[in-house]
């Protein structure tokens, strides 16, 4: 890092307080950033780590309209939720507030009031849908329609899902409010843009030349918005939750909620240093980083930059745009709306007492340069075959050594010998490379540097085997053990950032005070003669009925969602009773039912008719128990002729309805009837 920074402004994206935050958001943002911002105290520099929740926008009013409740109680229910969540897991916030604070309002207004007095925004007039019942302008995403290409019924106003076309609203055929379901109205409105255009060239030479070092995903994504060509952005909306537009024209209207959220971080950073703050934003010494995720690059590299030249007043662009890519859940895309997300605050009371462990998890498989996947079962592995296993382990026979050993006082070291100090070379090696993999933003390689030190602590302990010297050279176990303790007081300094619960319980075990990244890698970290607590396990076993009961849980979301969203087959071509008249159904009572021997699907059945037994092959092994169907009335074709299927004669055909998942659930009468009944 270069050090001519004095210091560090760290910021991750404020989330929407319209829900909980789940593992995408951790692993895109609050995880890394709060890595960042730990390692930078440990290395002594001056750094502040902003956060606050984004309290505005369309989506808030329509959940609040759905409860029938205002939009401040969803944005204080969820506000004190992600607030809360945070904390206990564990991210340093040196601040965590709201958009929908005074000092955020007045900033905001205060800063679209600079703009507005320099003469930097354009105003249009335009024609946008109306919604006449809720008495509201409809976003292009709040109108739904039928596809102009596809005929899909339910398209929304910005993109058709079923073929992926990028739409207008005013494309849709027969549009929809989303709001109320009543068709909306073309009706004139005003608003202030941004003009982008003016700052392009300005911000091609600040990325594109400037800042070549960025990510490829930022980089690239910076590059082909530029290259596009940037458009004037709207930055009012007709709305009546928001900051309001601070003109007197501007009645019933307010800021866009992305011209006002990363004012947020600048609203946040006064709350927080209501003396100083200037310094933070305004002084070129001042280094400063946006953790975010991909979706939100475009306005942190582009549209918020020309916000704050457009300000002027020295205000700094970001140094840095850690953006990260999606995190997704069990191999589908996480989704609020399909509730297809492990939720942080739910994980915290499923798993209490376990924060490092998802810490640990979501940055071993943090979504860095490309979309990953997090399933539980790599969760649990990781747990048990890494933490337990190696990190866990290696901790705990040292603990135990000494214990046995020296009776818990850290043993005086005689002479080191080669394998000592390979190890102590080792490690210098892992802390060189750990460090620039954190300085470059490289989480996970940093965090397998991390789990190298206790790797190397194992490999020590099995080639030394202090409990074999034992039997002859007391003066080498100590040795052994003290250089073992000093690995175990690596471990604390280099997983503070990632782990800082187990950090903290080791160092104290150690009693080590205060940590700091320069002692890292050193051979006194902890002194002889000093007494350490008896050992406690770091980590414990996760077992499967943990892990299936999460599993469970989202293949039940997966049924829900389906069912949800089954959409029927088209009806068949018209026929007539006649034919159908033809087709003999009739109900009978299931006699037996036995599993067809090498046949996955097939139930062998024996049925009484009214008439007589007969037998009936039917595909629905693998939806019910044979056992769970005998005695019950089914409904059957009765006069198709006779087939043969794996050796057997099928009489008939058992009729099931096809359900949205694949289940096939079979067909019987509300109430018992006489077998023979015939089906009209
Ligand atoms: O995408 C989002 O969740 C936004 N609420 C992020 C805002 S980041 C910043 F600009 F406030
Ligand atoms: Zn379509």
């Amino acid at each position: 890092m270069e050090s001519n920074y004095k210091r560090t402004l760290v910021t991750t994206a404020l989330p929407y307080a319209n829900g909980p935050v789940h593992i995408g958001h951790l692993a895109g943002v609050y995880v890394p950033a709060d890595i960042y911002a730990r390692y930078l105290r440990l290395q002594g520099r001056d750094v502040t780590l902003v956060g606050g929740s984004d309290e505005h926008g369309v989506p808030i009013t329509i959940k609040a309209r759905a409860e029938g409740v205002t939009p401040q109680d969803i944005v204080d229910r969820y506000h004190k939720i992600i607030k809360d969540s945070f904390e206990e897991l564990g991210i340093s916030f040196d601040v965590y507030s709201r958009t929908s604070s005074d000092i955020h309002r007045a900033t905001a207004s205060e800063f679209f009031s600079r703009l507005h007095q320099k003469g930097e925004f354009i105003e249009k007039t335009s024609m946008q849908l109306y919604d006449e019942k809720a008495n509201q302008f409809l976003a292009d995403r709040y109108v739904t329609g039928e596809c102009p290409h596809c005929h899909n019924p339910r398209a929304y106003g910005d993109q058709c899902e079923a073929c992926g076309t990028s739409l207008n609203a005013t494309d849709l055929i027969n549009p929809k409010s989303a709001i109320t379901g009543e068709t909306p109205v073309m009706k004139e409105t005003h608003h202030w843009f941004l003009p982008l255009d003016k700052w392009e060239s300005k911000l091609r030479q600040w990325i594109l030349e400037g800042h070549t070092e960025w990510k490829t995903n930022v980089y690239g994504q910076c590059k082909s918005w530029l290259d596009l060509g940037l458009q004037p952005r709207a930055v009012t909306r007709d709305l009546d939750w928001g900051v309001p537009v601070p003109l007197a024209e501007a009645a019933g209207k307010v800021l866009y909620v992305w011209f006002d959220a990363p004012i947020g971080y600048i609203s946040n950073t006064k709350e927080l240093y209501p003396d100083t703050w200037e310094k933070w934003w305004k002084d070129p010494e001042t280094r400063i980083i946006n953790f975010i995720g991909k979706d939100n690059i475009v306005f942190h590299c582009i549209v918020f930059p020309a916000m704050l030249m457009a300000y002027g007043d020295n205000y700094q662009l970001p140094d840095n745009v850690p953006a990260n890519e999606f995190l997704n859940l069990e191999g589908d895309k996480i989704s609020t709306s399909r509730n297809w997300a492990v939720w942080l605050h739910e994980y915290l009371r499923d798993f209490p007492g376990k924060q490092d462990v998802l810490r640990y998890v979501l940055t071993a498989n943090a979504p860095e340069t490309k979309d990953n996947d997090f399933t539980w079962r790599d969760f649990q592995t990781r747990n048990n075959s890494e933490l337990v296993a190696i990190l866990g382990n290696f901790v705990n026979r040292v603990f135990v050594l000494t214990h046995k050993y020296f009776e818990g006082v850290v043993p005086q070291a005689a002479a080191f010998d080669e394998i000592d100090n390979r190890l102590f070379d080792d490690i210098s090696g892992i802390k060189e490379s750990l460090t620039a993999n954190i300085e470059n933003f490289h989480f996970r390689e940093a965090l397998k540097d991390a789990m190298n030190i206790a790797r190397a602590g194992n490999k020590y302990l099995q080639e030394t085997e202090p409990w074999k010297v034992a039997k002859t050279d007391m003066e080498r176990v100590a040795t052994i053990l003290n250089t073992s303790l000093q690995v175990c007081a690596d471990i604390a300094i280099a997983f503070e950032p990632f782990m800082p619960f187990m950090s903290t319980r080791l160092a104290d075990a150690l009693h080590m005070g205060k940590l700091s990244w320069s002692a890292l890698g050193g051979r006194e970290l902890i002194a002889a003669g000093e007494k350490i607590e008896v050992p406690e396990l770091l980590f414990e076993k996760i077992d499967d009925a943990a892990i299936d009961v999460q599993i469970d849980r989202l293949a039940r979301i997966k049924k829900e969602n389906e069912l949800k969203n089954f959409k029927p087959e088209p009806i068949q071509q018209p026929t007539d009773f006649d034919t159908f008249s033809k087709i003999d159904i009739r109900i009978g009572t299931v006699l037996q039912c036995e599993k067809v021997k090498k046949s996955k699907k097939l139930l062998r059945f024996t049925i009484d008719d009214g008439l007589s037994k007969r037998t009936i092959l039917s595909g629905i092994a693998e939806h019910y128990q044979p056992e769970e169907l005998i005695g019950r009335q089914v409904c059957f074709v009765a006069n198709f002729p006779p087939r043969q299927m794996m050796g057997i004669e099928s009489e008939g055909m058992i009729l099931s309805a096809l359900n949205a998942d694949g289940s096939l659930s079979v067909i019987a009468p509300s109430t018992p009837v006489v077998n023979g009944a015939q089906v009209k």
